[in-house]
C-alpha cells in the first residue's frame, strides 16, 4: 500500500513514518515545515534505511495537493498537518480554523477527485472537553474549550458527513492522549524552537539548563497530589497504532474512533520526578498559578483499540522518559 503521510515530518507524524518504513509500506510525505524541521527527511532514511517521495507543499494548496496525487497512486492518507498549539488557538481562531479546516477540505475533495478512500485523521482528547468521569470512553460527549481543540471536533464532524454521504469512504478517528519521547536512534522526537507550551519539552529544556525550572502550574487539583493528571503515551506506541488503523480500515467502510491512550494517569510531579531519577538529573520546579482552560484529569478507556485494532499501548513512562532525555542530548550535542 502507497500511503500519503501530510504533516510526516512533525513529531507524531515521523515516527508514523518509522514504523510505515519499517512495515515496507510505500510511503509519501508532504510538509510545509510550518512546525517541523527539514533535517527529519534524512533522519527518516537514516533510521529505516528505507527511501520515500516528499513534497514540500502546504495542504492547503489544491494545485500542490492535486500534482501529489496525480504523480502517486495514493491509497490511504495519515492526516496530521495542521497546526497544534492550544494558547496560540486562543489568540489567533481565525488561522486555526482557516489553515485546519481548509487543509482538510481540500485533502478530502483532492482524495475523492482521484479515488482514494481511507484516511486516518490524528484527531485528539481535547474533544472530549473536562470529562465528567474517568478513565474516558470513545462515546463520551464531546466538547472543547479551545479553537485548537475545535477544529479537531469540527474535522471529526466533517469526516463523518463524508463517510454517510460516500459509502466508499473508510475513515479512522484516533484521539491522542498526551504523546511524549522519541525514537530509540535519538535522531527524531519533540524538539520546539521557541519556550515549550507542554509539559515534557519544558521538562527537557530545565534538564539541560536551557531553562531555569519548570512552572507546575497549580497543584490545588483534586488528584493525587493536587497536579495535573494525563494520560502520557510513548509517541511510538501511537504511531504503530497508525499502523494497525490502516490494517483495518483498508478492507471497511464508515468511521471508526479510537482512544491512543495507556490507560493510567500520572501527575505533574511525578512526570518530573520520574524524569529526573531514570536520568539522574535535576529538574528543579516551582508551584505556580493554575493555567486557564487546564483540566484536573485526563485519562483513557484504551480497551476499543485493543479490542478492535489489536493495539496497546507497551512502553512505561521511564521508557518516555529516557528517551526523551537521550534525544535532547543528541540534538543539542550534549
Ligand atoms: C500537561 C500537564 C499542565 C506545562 C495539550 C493539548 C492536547 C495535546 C497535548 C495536541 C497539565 C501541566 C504543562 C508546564 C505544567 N496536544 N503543565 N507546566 O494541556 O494536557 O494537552 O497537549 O493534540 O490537545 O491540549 O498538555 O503538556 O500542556 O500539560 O504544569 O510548563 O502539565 O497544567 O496538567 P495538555 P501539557
Amino acid at each position: 500500500m502507497k500511503i500519503l503521510v501530510t504533516g510526516g515530518c512533525g513529531f507524531i507524524g515521523s515516527h508514523t513514518v518509522v514504523e510505515l518504513l519499517n512495515q515496507n509500506f510505500e510511503v509519501v510525505i508532504v510538509d510545509n515545515f510550518y512546525n517541523s524541521q527539514k533535517d527529519v527527511v534524512d533522519k527518516i532514511k537514516e533510521i529505516t534505511k528505507k527511501d520515500f517521495k516528499f513534497y514540500e507543499d502546504d495542504c492547503c494548496d489544491e494545485a500542490a495537493m492535486r500534482k501529489i496525487f496525480s504523480e502517486n497512486k495514493i491509497d490511504a492518507v495519515i492526516h496530521f498537518a495542521g497546526y497544534k498549539a492550544v494558547g496560540e488557538s486562543v489568540a489567533k481562531p481565525l488561522m486555526y480554523y482557516q489553515n485546519n479546516l481548509d487543509s482538510t477540505l481540500i485533502l478530502a475533495k483532492v482524495m475523492k477527485e482521484f479515488g482514494c478512500h481511507k484516511i486516518v485523521f490524528s484527531s485528539s482528547a481535547t474533544v472530549y472537553g473536562d470529562p465528567a468521569s474517568l478513565p474516558i470512553k470513545e462515546d463520551f460527549p464531546l466538547s472543547t474549550t479551545n479553537p485548537y481543540g475545535t477544529t479537531k471536533l469540527f474535522i471529526e464532524r466533517i469526516l463523518k458527513d463524508l463517510a454517510y454521504a460516500d459509502k466508499d469512504l473508510g475513515v479512522v478517528l484516533l484521539r491522542y492522549f498526551n504523546p511524549i519521547g522519541a525514537h530509540e536512534s535519538g535522531l527524531i522526537g519533540e524538539n520546539p524552537n521557541d519556550i515549550p507550551n507542554n509539559l515534557m519539552p519544558y521538562i527537557m529544556k530545565v534538564a539541560i539548563k536551557e531553562l531555569p525550572q519548570v512552572n507546575v502550574f497549580g497543584n490545588d487539583y483534586d488528584t493525587k497530589d493536587g497536579t495535573g493528571v494525563r494520560d502520557y503515551i510513548h509517541v511510538v506506541d501511537l504511531a504503530l497504532g497508525h499502523i494497525k488503523a490502516i490494517e483495518k480500515i483498508k478492507d471497511e467502510t464508515g468511521v471508526l474512533v479510537y482512544n491512543l491512550g495507556t490507560g493510567k494517569g500520572t501527575s505533574v510531579l511525578e512526570l518530573i520526578e520520574t524524569f529526573a531519577e531514570v536520568n539522574h538529573v535535576d529538574v528543579p520546579y516551582q508551584i505556580t498559578e493554575r493555567r486557564p482552560g487546564d483540566i484536573a484529569a485526563c485519562y483513557a478507556d484504551a480497551t476499543k483499540a485493543k479490542e478492535e485494532l489489536g493495539w496497546e499501548a507497551t512502553k512505561n513512562l521511564e521508557d518516555m522518559c529516557k528517551d526523551a532525555y537521550h534525544f535532547v542530548k543528541r540534538v543539542k550535542n550534549l
